[in-house]
């Protein structure tokens, strides 16, 4: 029976069809999507730490007003990502639980200091740029409410990063210093954004099988190169150098070739070793101690509505 469902499934997905809450699935692909999304969501969560430190020191109250709508849309792409992994079986509180205790990952870029507003500017540009390049393809992604998920996140996503390259066309067109705030914020965010799409693919132990299972459409090498190559000409549009002294356009392929990755750097923040994963953790664990009275109070609010009805 087994052998014949697991053909049975991998026909679906060839055939382009979405997998639902109630199909059958195969095992490992119900741990993928559980581990894929909840690290998605993790990131979102977390993702409002680093831009949150800029809410009230955002230099105009029309950027307050679109800081504050970004970080507000963060939290809410959590939300539905952890409600497309609850379609999966695992509840929110585990989910919360395997973060808080350090079991789980974000994204490696959210553990990065944010020490100008220059920052904010260069988050909007380059992370979420590469936050969208990731995600436009999970739209089709191979499970249903994840897919459907990505479709709205994605919409916001894309004001994001014209957000934040207006923030950056802004300053480089200002005074000196602060084009040159602009670029000390591109030399240290360009390269943590390139670790975002992974390790490459020759050291990815999860593409391949992704890939099979159209949970993922690209590779991570794929997707980075994607990024650099819509990416460079932006940033060379704004007067600005990128920190990479191999980049150049490579006119046989069409592609910007670029230096080499210091992985051992990806390692050490996957390892909790970055320059902030103990301070985000720790923000995460007191808003979380701090909110316990609000999911008490939620609780209770249920069981009287509950007891009320039953007379
Ligand atoms: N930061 C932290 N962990 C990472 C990163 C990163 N930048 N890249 C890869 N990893 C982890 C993987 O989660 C995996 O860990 P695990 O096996 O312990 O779960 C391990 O490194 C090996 O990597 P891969 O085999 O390449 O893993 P995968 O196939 O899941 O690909 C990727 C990684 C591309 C991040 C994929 O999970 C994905 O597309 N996720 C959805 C998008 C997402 O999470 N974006 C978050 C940042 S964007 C934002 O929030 C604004």
């Amino acid at each position: 029976e087994e052998p014949g469902r697991l053909a049975r499934f991998q026909e679906r997905i060839d055939a382009e069809e979405r997998i639902e809450p109630n199909d059958w699935m195969p095992a490992a692909y119900r741990r993928t999507l559980i581990r894929q999304i909840s690290q998605h969501a993790h990131s979102e969560i977390v993702g409002m730490l680093p831009e949150g430190n800029w809410i009230t020191r955002a230099p105009s109250l029309r950027r307050k007003a679109a800081l504050l709508a970004k970080v507000q849309d963060e939290g809410g792409h959590g939300l539905y990502l952890y409600a497309a992994a609850e379609t999966l079986g695992v509840t929110r509180e585990e989910l919360v639980d395997q973060l808080l205790s350090g079991a789980a990952k974000y994204s490696s870029i959210f553990n990065y200091p944010t020490l100008t507003w220059a920052d904010i500017g260069a988050i909007g540009w380059l992370v979420d740029g590469a936050a969208i390049m990731n995600q436009i393809p999970l739209c089709r992604t191979s499970y249903g409410p994840y897919a459907r998920a990505m479709i709205r996140i994605c919409k916001e996503e894309s004001f994001h990063q014209r957000q934040g390259y207006e923030i950056m066309l802004t300053l480089c067109r200002g005074t000196p210093e602060q084009k040159a705030m602009a670029q000390d914020a591109l030399n240290r965010w360009w390269w943590p954004a390139l670790m975002m799409f992974g390790p490459p693919d020759s050291e990815s132990q999860h593409t391949a099988q992704s890939m099979r299972w159209k949970i993922k459409r690209f590779t991570n090498d794929e997707l980075r190169q994607k990024f650099v190559d819509a990416t460079v000409p932006q940033g060379l549009y704004l007067g600005l150098t990128f920190p990479d002294p191999d980049l150049r356009f490579d006119p046989e392929t069409g592609h910007w070739r670029f230096g080499a990755i210091d992985w051992e750097e990806f390692r050490r923040v996957l390892a909790g070793h970055g320059p902030c994963n103990r301070e985000r953790l720790e923000a995460r664990r007191r808003a979380h101690a701090e909110g316990a009275w609000v999911r008490e109070a939620a609780l209770a609010n249920a069981a009287k509505r509950r007891q009320r009805t039953a007379y």
